[in-house]
């Protein structure tokens, strides 16, 4: 399966001084020389183009992931990101998060076409379902399961049943599966160690860079 995924995502949160406050100390904090996990930060957009280029500069094995894009391909949308706007920004992109389902009325029809948008420019999709039930556009080969009780919440699922789920998606679709919701650094490892579950997507805690460097690093 490879090595497991640690993508954090820190939704809408942090301006560019705070960005720049972040990388700094993960860069201080990080020895990545040995690096057992795969590390994956999806901030906002506008520091996408910052984020790349310091840890390029610093020699940092940090890959970029959008939060989100557009589901046209470009042209008069007022406020969009188009998917070929972020090609040279970003290796993935989280498409169908509970919160853009819940918050941005973002249905299934719609999030096929983010889907497609993606695929179209290179970019990797995080497609995050919260139940196993939930259907999965073709071609994506993550998938984050992420439920709804959990998100955000501080009551994480428990690692054995996040597992059994995934195991569920898992026979579905065949791809790797990752989990996300209340995942700290306390817990990570638990989950990392389940047989279904090839990474973690963790919000609040990747918010902290000691926090999220101690997450990596103690991961596995
Ligand atoms: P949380 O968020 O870690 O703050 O629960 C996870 C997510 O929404 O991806």
């Amino acid at each position: 399966m490879g090595k497991p995924l640690i993508i954090g995502n820190w939704k809408a949160n942090k301006t560019l001084t705070q960005a720049k406050e972040w990388a700094g100390e993960l860069a201080q904090k990080w020895s990545p020389k040995e690096a057992t996990v795969e590390v994956i930060l999806a901030p906002a957009f506008i520091h996408l183009a910052f984020l790349r280029d310091f840890f390029a500069d610093k020699n940092l094995p940090v890959k970029l992931c959008a939060q989100d894009l557009s589901s046209y391909t470009e042209g008069a949308y007022t406020g969009e990101i188009s998917a070929k706007m972020l090609s040279r920004l970003a290796d993935y992109v989280i498409i169908g998060h509970s919160e853009r389902r819940n918050y941005f009325q973002e249905n299934e029809e719609i999030l096929k076409q983010k889907v497609e948008r993606a695929q179209e420019a290179g970019l990797s999709p995080i497609y995050c379902v919260f139940e196993s039930g939930l259907s999965v556009p073709d071609g994506v080969e993550i998938i984050a399961y992420e439920p709804l009780f959990a998100v955000g919440t501080g009551q994480p699922d428990t690692p054995q049943n996040a597992s059994t789920v995934a195991g569920e998606i898992k026979k579905r679709y065949n791809v790797r599966i990752i989990y996300g919701g209340s995942v700290k650094q306390e817990n990570a490892r638990d989950f990392l160690e389940q047989q279904n579950i090839g990474g973690l997507l963790i919000g609040g805690a990747s918010l902290s860079a000691s926090e999220f460097v101690n997450i990596i690093q103690n991961a596995v």
